[in-house]
């Protein structure tokens, strides 16, 4: 069976229920591993959180059974809340740190709040993969409300996977 990991940063949870749904339908099709980003040093504040985001600075993440080796698997899925218009810092950290990327399949998977810079977070993911030479992407953004209605999140997601079948 073809083998996916997912990357997954969630401060209040919300992205935690997007990976989920993406993990079941995933499994469909691959044997999925997890990784969950722990931000070691998030201030509590929102605006500390959003101004840490803002100027692009990475977060310390915990590294203790993190794998940032990625080339044992097919598709790699990036899961991470829209933070100030980017990923958020320990997301940002994960993606600067790791490797294995070249040809793979990547998704990059968000969830946002007003949707200010939701395109722009994804760009800005992509871009730190970039000298990595990635295969075929996809992404997915998902605002914050709409996870209460989880068929259509399931639906948007199969529609997502299917096309990397
Ligand atoms: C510090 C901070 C900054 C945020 N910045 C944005 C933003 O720029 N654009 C947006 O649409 N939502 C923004 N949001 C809302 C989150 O993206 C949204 O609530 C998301 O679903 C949270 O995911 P989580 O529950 O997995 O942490 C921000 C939230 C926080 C806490």
């Amino acid at each position: 069976m073809k083998q996916a990991i997912i990357v997954l940063y969630s401060y209040s949870g919300n992205t935690k229920q997007l990976a989920e749904i993406l993990i079941k339908q995933l499994e469909n099709y691959y044997e999925v591993d997890v990784i969950s980003v722990e931000a070691l040093d998030e201030p509590d504040s929102f605006f500390k959180q959003a101004a840490r985001a803002l100027f692009r600075k990475k977060a310390h993440i915990k590294e203790e059974n993190i794998n940032f080796d990625l080339s044992g698997y097919d598709l790699i899925a990036f899961c991470t809340p829209v933070w100030a218009f980017g990923p958020a810092p320990a997301m940002r950290t994960y993606l600067t740190r790791c490797t294995g990327i070249k040809d793979k399949t990547v998704l990059f998977f968000a969830t946002y709040g007003s949707g200010a810079g939701k395109n722009k977070c994804i760009e800005q993911m992509r871009s730190l993969l970039k000298k990595q030479a990635p295969g075929k992407t996809e992404s997915l953004l998902v605002q914050q409300f709409e996870l209460k209605n989880e068929d259509r999140i399931i639906k948007k997601v199969n529609e997502v996977v299917k096309i990397l079948k």
